[in-house]
């Protein structure tokens, strides 16, 4: 089943890329908000419930905010807090995040399971940069957050880390934007090189579902048709989107 949550102000609801620690709105919105979008993904199946810890997860945002070197990112402060949560609620025990850039979308998601946010114990955390620049930044900035490593950053194509991943992969994020031909159509190219190490009951998150909706439209039809996934949503309170499909 597809399905759209869709906060009423999300065209209003805007960040500055280059400060993306600048609180944009009360802490409670902002809770209030991402709460509905969990609930929507619990009635669709796709998560058991909505339970996360809201002290951890601002321990996990103190942590990024003075120890991680970012350039630019548009993760806005609800989709950081549902990255979170979503992760925090799942527990995957192996994750891989694709197209990581300086590692602050990976750390999202890895910063439930390391560093002052961690609420479980991982077993492989693993954030894919093609660009060997950006991958050894955003291992540098994950390195202050996890000491213990169980979180790393390789610089390779994330179609071969998935392909050639040995396990279980329990949530894939994705958010490689490919080569000017593929773009952000890299994401169905990953996800069927990761399928069949996707567990029944695991996660699969697309970012820019709103802004780059065209460029993912064969992506979108794939993880929307039950045939494949077993439940997709489409998280819109934010001009980026999240979609997050259950296999
Ligand atoms: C636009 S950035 C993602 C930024 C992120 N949304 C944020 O706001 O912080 C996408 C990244 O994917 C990387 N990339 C592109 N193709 C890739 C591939 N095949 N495997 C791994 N990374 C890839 C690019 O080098 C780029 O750093």
């Amino acid at each position: 089943m597809a399905r759209t949550y869709e906060s009423g102000d999300w065209r209003e609801y805007r960040m500055d890329y280059g400060h993306p620690h600048r609180e944009l709105e009360p802490p409670d919105r902002e809770i209030a908000i991402v709460d509905e979008a969990l609930a929507v993904l619990k009635e669709e199946g796709i998560l058991p419930h909505t339970d996360y810890d809201h002290d951890k997860m601002l321990a996990h945002r103190r942590a990024v905010a003075e120890r991680f070197e970012i350039p630019w990112t548009a993760i806005t402060p609800r989709m950081q807090r549902l990255l979170y949560a979503v992760n925090a609620i799942r527990r995957p025990a192996n994750m891989i995040a694709a197209g990581v850039f300086c590692g602050n979308t990976f750390i999202s998601n890895a910063g439930s399971a390391v560093g002052p946010g961690a609420c479980y114990q991982a077993r492989q955390l693993i954030g894919v940069e093609i660009d060997p620049e950006k991958a050894a930044l955003a291992e540098r900035n994950v390195r202050k957050i996890d000491p213990t490593g169980v979180a790393r950053v390789v610089a390779e194509d994330a179609v071969e880390t998935a392909r050639r991943f040995d396990g279980t992969i329990d949530l894939l994020y994705l958010d490689a934007d490919g080569t000017p031909q593929t773009g952000k159509g890299i994401y169905l190219t990953i996800l069927q090189a990761a399928r069949d190490r996707i567990p029944a009951g695991g996660i699969v998150l697309a970012h820019n579902s709103v802004n780059c909706a065209d460029r993912l439209k064969h992506y979108l039809a794939f993880v929307r048709d039950p045939a494949h996934m077993r439940a997709s949503v489409n998280v819109i309170f934010d001009g980026e989107g999240l979609e997050v499909s259950a296999k």
